[in-house]
């Protein structure tokens, strides 16, 4: 059949990496999916930056919306960022033309998740986000489609890439936090605004959908207690490290008689615990379920060929027509989020 068209809106570390894995493995995409997957169109701000692909061949859009709802594309894959602005506009946009949506955008799915589902579901197109929790691991798609009958207890683990660099590098070597995060941040891991990293609120944005395919709640991430790495300094590694134990960011979410509770914050872990030894950019996310006493998954949690892996997984889903509700269950069944006290 005719190739399947992708728009990609943002052509930085993820975009770029997506362009780059589906050129140079265009054989394989054939041979795998048995169709043709094509970049045809991106759009990102500036036309003259160097991003270290071919876009020779590709239309270019400098409006995201115009991009999304263009008959010239066949899916549409967001990689620009923020939680509205032209991200929520251009998906609202793709999906009311009937145009399914892939992105890795955790910020916009905890803030705008259950109304993007919900146009979805209203147009009979899909939207995925694979990418959105825990980078290269297939978290949603596990969560989503292999949890059988099984009734979630707690889910937690390390969610923010940059962070567990950071605290990895600090106790191994005697280097800055300020010099982590700038590594961090040139090596592609850390948000736009690295704030979001280090105060805790990507893994909050993670949790909260995490919490939502878990436990069928609506999406809040507001809704609970976040602190994040930036009053952890040597001293409290080593004092920490002495003790026989490792400082982690963690985000928890866990069933409780008063409702479900969720929280992000630095908690020392046991060395002899498998999760304390999840190191750098890798991230780790375990499920405790009454059929399966303990699930860990773990694997890379960002950076631009982990994530663009993920996306590509959900272009071949969507492209497949395999339609899952994007939160497990139609919108209109989740419950209201309920906060322990
Ligand atoms: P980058 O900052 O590297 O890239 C963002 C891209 O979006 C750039 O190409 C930029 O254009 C473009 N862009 C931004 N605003 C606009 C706009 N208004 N109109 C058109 N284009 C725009 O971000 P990342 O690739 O790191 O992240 C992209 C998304 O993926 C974010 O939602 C992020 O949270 C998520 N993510 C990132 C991961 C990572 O490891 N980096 C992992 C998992 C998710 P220009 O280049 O011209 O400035
Ligand atoms: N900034 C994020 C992190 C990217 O460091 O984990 C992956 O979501």
């Amino acid at each position: 059949g005719a190739p399947i068209r992708i728009g990609v809106a943002g052509v930085g570390t993820v975009g770029a990496a997506l362009v780059n894995m589906l050129q140079d493995q265009q054989d394989d995409v054939q041979k795998r999916f048995g169709r043709d997957i094509e970049v045809t169109a991106v759009c990102a701000r500036s036309r003259s930056k160097d991003r270290g692909v071919d876009l020779s061949a590709v239309e270019w859009f400098d409006d995201p919306v115009q991009l999304a709802k263009s008959d010239s594309i066949d899916l549409y894959v967001e990689l620009m960022g923020g939680e509205d602005g032209p991200a929520l506009a251009s998906i609202r946009a793709a999906l009311e033309a009937g145009i399914p949506v892939v992105t890795a955008n955790k910020a916009l799915i905890a803030k705008h998740g259950v109304e993007i589902a919900r146009l979805a579901e209203k147009y009979q197109t899909s939207f995925s986000f694979e990418a959105a929790v825990a980078g290269g691991i297939p978290v949603i798609k596990t969560l989503r489609e292999g949890l059988g009958l099984a009734r979630v207890q707690r889910v937690y683990g390390i969610m923010n890439g940059t962070c567990n660099y950071i605290l990895t590098r600090m106790s191994n070597e005697d280097i800055s936090f300020a010099a982590c995060l700038k590594d961090a941040q040139e090596l592609g891991y850390a948000e736009a605004d690295p704030t979001f990293d280090i105060e805790g609120f990507d893994t909050a944005h993670k949790l909260a959908i995490v919490t939502s395919l878990c436990f069928g709640t609506e999406i809040a991430a507001d809704e609970m207690f976040v602190e994040g790495i930036t009053r952890i300094d040597q001293a409290d590694i080593k004092v920490a490290d002495d003790l026989g134990f490792n400082i982690k960011l963690l985000g928890v979410a866990q069933r409780t008689p008063d409702g479900i509770e969720q929280r992000v914050h630095p908690t020392l872990i046991p060395k002899t615990s498998t999760i304390a030894g999840i190191d750098g950019v890798l991230n780790a996310v375990a499920l405790e379920t009454n059929h399966v006493q303990e699930l860990l998954m773990a694997g890379p949690g960002a950076g631009g060929d982990a994530t663009a892996a993920s996306v590509l997984a959900d272009i071949f889903d969507s492209a497949r027509g395999t339609l899952v509700p994007p939160l497990g269950m139609p919108v209109d069944e989740l419950a209201p989020y309920k906060k322990a006290r």
